[in-house]
C-alpha cells in the first residue's frame, strides 16, 4: 500500500504496513477476519483487508478482549488496537510482509458480525461461478480478485496520465443515444416522453467520436462503456470498457505509433515489462498463415497451402477444393505429433467439425527411411507419389511428425484448422512464454454474407481507394484503412482512418443496402455533419476488459470486472434484467405479448 496511515485516525494502518518498521508502536486495523486458530489458550485472528494479512494475537490475561475475540467467527468485520511485536522465533511466515511480526491486541471492537459465508475464500473454486457472481463481494474480498481489481484501476491511470500529456481530452458522449453500428443487436431503451420510440445505447462513441473532430477538439479519448447484444464467450460482455481515441489531420501510423507507446508504457509502469516492437502482417498473410487475424504468434504451428499440389488427385474431397479459387486446401504440421493416438485425433476430429470441417485426414511420419511405406495415413492410397512427395517437401516433416490437412471453403479451412493450431499449440504446451503483439493490417473493406456486402470493421472506415465510383465496381477487392492490435492471440485493439467526405460515406452505405429514405433517417446527422468543414482523421479503440484480462493473467474477462453478466447475460447478484411493474408498462406505451 503506498498511504500508511490514513486520514481520519492517526493510529490507523492497514494490515500490509504492519511491518518491523513498527515495532513497539500501537497501532490500530479495520479488518475482516480471514482465519481464526485457538492455540494452547492463545487465540490467532488472521486479519484481511485490501491490502493484505496481519495476524492478531490474543491472551488471556487480557481478559475483556480475549472474551470478545472469543466470540468471532470468519468475515466479522473488526476494529482492534494493539502494540507491534516481532513474532517468537520461528513463527515467522516469510510468505506475508507482514510474516515478521504480529499485534497483540489490546482494544477490540465488533464492527459488524457476518453470516458463515456460502464458500471460504481460499475454497472459491468449488463452487460455481453463478455462485460467486451471486455473493460477488464475498469473492471479491479474495486477495486475487483485489489484485486484479486495482491493476485494472492503475491501467486506468496510466491511460489518463499518459493521454493527458499527449494533449488529449477526455470528453464524455451520451449513453441515451441513436443506433451506432458495430456489427451486434442494440440494447434498448423505451422512452416515455415519446411513446414508440426508442434509444439504443451505444455500441461505441463511434460516430460521436468523429462529430467531436468535426467540432476541432482534434485529440480526443473516452474510457467508454459500450453494449452488445451479442453471443458471448469468455472474451465478451454485453457491455464492456473501450479506451477510445480520436484524432484530426492523422494518418494510420501516428496512430499506431501513439498507441504502441501507450501499451508499452502500460506494460512497462505496471508490470515492469519491455514489450518489443510491434511487428506489422497483413490480413491477407494472417489468414493464410495463421487461419486467423488474430493470430496467437507465440505458437509455432502455421497452415501451408498445398491447393498446387492436389489439383489432379484422385481424392475428391482434395482436389474439388483445390480447383475452386473460393476453397483451400492447407496442410498443418506438428512436429513430434506422430504419437497421437487414434482417440486423439477422433477428438480432434470431432473439435473441428463444430467448424463445418467435414473430416481431419492425416499422414504420420513413422520410418520416412521406407520411403511411402514408413507413413500411416487414410488418404495416402487416394494420392499420387509425386503428391506425397510435394507435401513431405513443403512441410519439412521429419521422423516422429504429423501432418494434418483441411480441405473445404476458405471459411471452414480457416476457422477449423486456425482453431485447431491453437488447441494443439495448448494441448502440446507448444505456447512460448512472454508477449507477442501484432498489427493487423490492409483489412478488407467489405465482406459476403449471405449474398449480401458488410463493413469488416465499420461502415465509417475509409476505403484504401478515394473515388467513390471505383468502390461500386467489386467491393470484394477493396482494402481498408483499417488496423488491429492483437496480444498473444487476443484481439486488443481496432481501428481505422475514417471517411471524411459525404460522397464517399454515402457511396460506402449504399454498398451495405442502406436506401436513400433510411440512409438520411439512419445517419443524415453525420452525412450533414461531413459537410461543415470535417477535417481528416482516425482512431482506436482498446478493449480494456481484455487488456487487463491480459495483464493480470486472467483466463475471462469476468475475471477483471466487478460486476460481470454471466454467459447467459445476467446478473446474478441483483437478478438483472427482471420484470417490470404493468404500470411502468403502461407509462412507456408498451404492451407485452403472452409468451407461447
Ligand atoms: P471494435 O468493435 O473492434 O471497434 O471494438 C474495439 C475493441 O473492443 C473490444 N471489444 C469487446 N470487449 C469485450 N466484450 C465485447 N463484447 C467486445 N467487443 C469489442 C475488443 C475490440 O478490439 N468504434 C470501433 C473502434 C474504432 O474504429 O475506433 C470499435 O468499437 O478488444
Ligand atoms: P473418407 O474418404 O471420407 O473416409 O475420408 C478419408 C480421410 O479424409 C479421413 O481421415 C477424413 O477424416 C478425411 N477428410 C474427409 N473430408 C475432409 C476434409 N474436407 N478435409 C480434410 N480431411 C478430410
Amino acid at each position: 500500500m503506498t498511504t500508511a496511515k490514513q486520514y481520519f485516525c492517526e493510529q490507523r494502518y492497514f494490515c500490509n504496513d504492519v511491518t518491523e518498521a513498527l515495532l513497539d508502536k500501537t497501532v490500530e486495523i479495520c479488518a475482516w477476519v480471514h482465519r481464526r486458530r485457538d492455540h494452547g489458550g492463545v487465540i490467532f485472528l488472521d486479519m484481511r483487508d485490501r491490502s493484505g494479512l496481519l495476524q492478531v494475537v490474543f491472551n488471556p490475561d487480557q481478559q475483556q478482549s480475549f472474551a470478545i475475540a472469543d466470540t468471532v467467527r470468519s468475515e466479522y468485520v473488526l476494529q482492534i488496537s494493539g502494540q507491534v511485536r516481532k513474532r517468537p522465533q520461528g513463527m515467522e511466515n516469510n510468505e506475508l510482509p507482514t510474516g515478521q511480526v504480529e499485534l497483540v491486541a489490546e482494544n477490540i471492537i465488533i464492527l459488524n458480525k457476518a453470516k458463515t459465508p456460502p464458500f471460504q475464500l481460499d475454497d472459491y473454486q468449488s463452487v460455481g461461478e453463478d455462485v460467486r457472481l451471486k455473493y460477488r463481494y464475498i469473492d471479491l474480498r479474495r486477495p486475487e480478485m483485489h489484485h486484479k481489481i486495482a491493476l485494472r484501476a492503475k491501467i486506468y491511470r496510466v491511460i489518463r496520465d499518459f493521454l493527458d500529456h499527449q494533449n488529449f481530452l477526455e470528453i464524455e458522449t451520451p449513453i441515451l443515444l441513436k443506433s451506432t453500428p458495430e456489427g451486434a443487436r442494440d440494447y434498448l431503451v423505451p422512452s416515455r416522453v415519446h411513446p414508440g420510440n426508442f434509444f439504443a445505447l451505444p455500441q461505441s462513441p463511434q460516430i460521436l467520436k468523429q462529430i467531436l473532430m468535426i467540432s476541432g477538439m482534434e485529440r480526443y479519448y473516452q474510457i467508454a462503456r459500450c453494449f452488445r447484444d451479442e453471443d458471448l464467450r469468455a472474451d465478451r460482455q454485453p457491455e464492456f470498457t473501450q479506451l477510445d481515441m480520436e484524432m484530426s489531420f492523422v494518418k494510420e501510423h501516428d496512430i499506431q505509433d501513439i498507441s504502441e507507446a501507450l501499451i508499452k508504457q502500460l506494460f512497462k509502469d505496471i508490470l515492469q515489462i519491455e514489450l518489443p516492437d510491434f511487428p506489422r502482417m497483413t490480413y491477407t498473410e494472417a489468414m493464410q498463415r495463421y487461419g486467423s487475424d488474430k493470430p496467437d504468434l507465440r505458437i509455432p504451428l502455421e497452415l501451408i497451402d498445398i491447393a498446387d499440389l492436389m489439383r489432379d488427385v484422385e481424392f475428391k474431397v482434395f482436389s474439388s477444393p483445390a480447383n475452386d479459387p473460393n476453397s483451400r486446401v492447407v496442410a498443418l504440421h506438428l512436429p513430434g505429433g506422430a504419437d497421437l493416438t487414434r482417440k486423439e485425433i477422433d477428438a480432434y476430429t470431432q473439435y473441428v467439425s463444430q467448424f463445418g470441417a467435414k473430416g481431419l485426414a492425416y499422414i504420420k511420419v513413422n520410418e520416412p527411411e521406407k520411403g511411402h511405406d514408413g507413413l500411416q495415413s487414410p488418404i495416402l492410397k487416394f494420392l499420387t507419389p509425386a503428391a506425397i512427395d510435394g507435401i513431405l517437401q513443403r512441410t519439412q516433416a521429419k521422423r516422429g511428425d504429423i501432418i494434418f490437412f483441411g480441405a473445404d471453403k476458405k471459411r471452414v479451412v480457416d476457422e477449423a484448422l486456425g482453431a485447431l493450431r491453437l488447441r494443439l499449440g495448448n494441448d502440446r504446451g507448444l505456447v512460448k512464454a512472454g508477449w507477442q503483439p501484432l498489427w493487423i493490417v490492409d483489412f478488407p473493406m467489405f465482406e459476403e454474407i449471405d449474398g449480401a456486402w458488410c463493413s469488416l470493421h465499420h461502415p465509417f472506415t475509409a476505403p484504401q481507394i478515394e473515388d467513390p465510383k471505383e468502390l461500386e465496381v467489386a467491393p470484394d477487392t477493396i482494402k481498408a484503412r483499417a488496423y488491429d492490435l492483437v496480444l498473444n492471440g487476443q484481439e486488443i485493439g481496432g481501428g481505422s482512418i475514417r471517411i471524411h467526405t459525404p460522397d464517399i460515406q454515402r457511396a460506402v452505405l449504399h454498398i451495405l443496402g442502406e436506401d436513400d429514405k433510411i440512409l438520411q433517417e439512419k445517419f443524415g446527422f453525420l452525412l450533414n455533419a461531413l459537410e461543415y468543414g470535417c477535417p481528416p482523421h482516425g482512431g482506436i479503440a482498446f478493449g480494456l476488459d481484455r487488456l487487463a484480462m491480459l495483464m493480470t493473467g486472467s483466463q475471462s474477462i469476468r475475471e477483471v470486472i466487478a460486476f460481470p453478466k454471466t454467459q447467459r447475460a445476467i446478473c446474478p447478484l441483483t437478478e438483472a434484467p427482471g420484470a417490470v411493474s404493468s404500470a411502468q408498462l403502461r407509462e412507456l406505451g408498451i404492451k407485452l405479448k403472452e409468451r407461447g
